[in-house]
């Protein structure tokens, strides 16, 4: 690898693959933008990536790869299961935006409101059943002056929350958890926290309750509030999300 980097350091700037750097960007923005921010400037939740010296250091995924899957949860950074493909996806996405950042003629803002409000109307109304749940006149009106487009994105848009111990409060008030003893007694509420060994959660009275694990014993069910939106995240083309973005924003 040093090798490489020595290369490189003498010879002209490296150039990414262009369809990875795209890839790269949607799976970033729709993931990483929410705290990040949508051109890794750094966000209301996550600090600046393109200054970040992990990345610097970074080459193909190495150290940004062993760092998404592990996450640093005590921190506020999730985990995310990605394949070595998304990771190299994203570290291309991030290494051109530093190199955009560097060449400040290139350097230009990521705008994510680039589709068509009408298309995405459609959508909402549509092939994403989007008003099963949702109305503009309703529950989502004025939402495009609520939030920044980014923001609002990651609102449909978060990643699969998969829930994993240390997975950030905010995140997981979408998910609440049912414990069953082997008497028939069971408990319901938000979850607190979940390993191997124990769980426990905080019930509607505001009362913290733990109980220990062992061989699937008591019986534990996690539901997502959000569990249409992380099942909407597979059948989206870019368009949509794009187009489900602008009409969003329009909503003001
Ligand atoms: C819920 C908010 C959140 C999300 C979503 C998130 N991050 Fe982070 N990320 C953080 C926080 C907070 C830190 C700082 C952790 C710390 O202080 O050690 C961080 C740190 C990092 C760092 C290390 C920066 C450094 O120099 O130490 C990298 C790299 C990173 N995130 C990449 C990503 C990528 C890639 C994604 C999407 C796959 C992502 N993050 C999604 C909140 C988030
Ligand atoms: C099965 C029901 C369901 C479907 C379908 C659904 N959502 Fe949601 N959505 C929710 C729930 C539940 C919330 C969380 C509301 C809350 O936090 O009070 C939410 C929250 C949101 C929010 C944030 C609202 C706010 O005020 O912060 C946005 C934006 C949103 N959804 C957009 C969409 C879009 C766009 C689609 C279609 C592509 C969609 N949703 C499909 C149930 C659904």
């Amino acid at each position: 690898m040093g090798q490489t980097s020595t290369t490189e350091t003498n010879g002209p700037p490296p150039k990414y693959d262009a369809a990875a750097v795209e890839r790269g960007k949607t799976t970033f923005v729709g993931a990483c933008g929410f705290c990040h921010g949508s051109n890794a400037k750094g966000g209301e939740k996550g600090p600046d990536l393109l200054r970040s010296v992990l990345v610097l250091d970074d080459e193909n995924g190495n150290t940004i790869g062993p760092f998404i899957l592990r996450g640093r949860p005590d921190k506020g950074m999730p985990r995310f299961p990605f394949t070595p493909q998304q990771i190299a996806d994203i570290a291309a996405f991030l290494h051109d935006s530093i190199k955009n950042a560097i060449e400040r003629d290139n350097y230009k803002i990521l705008d994510i409101v680039t589709g068509d409000p009408r298309a995405g109307a459609a959508f909402f109304n549509g092939a994403g059943h989007c008003n099963s749940c949702h109305s503009v006149t309703g529950d989502l009106k004025g939402i495009g002056a609520r939030y920044e487009p980014v923001t609002l994105q990651g609102k449909f848009l978060q990643p699969d929350y998969t829930w994993t111990e240390g997975t950030p409060p905010h995140l997981v008030s979408a998910i609440s958890v049912t414990v069953t003893l082997p008497s028939g007694e069971s408990f319901s509420g938000a979850l607190e926290h979940y390993d191997d060994f124990n769980v426990a959660l905080r019930d509607g009275n505001g009362a913290y309750r733990s109980f220990t694990r062992a061989n699937g014993v008591p019986r534990v069910e996690i539901h997502n509030r959000l569990q249409a939106h992380v099942d909407l995240l597979s059948r989206y083309t870019d368009s949509d999300i794009h187009n489900l973005t602008a009409y969003l924003v329009s909503l003001k």
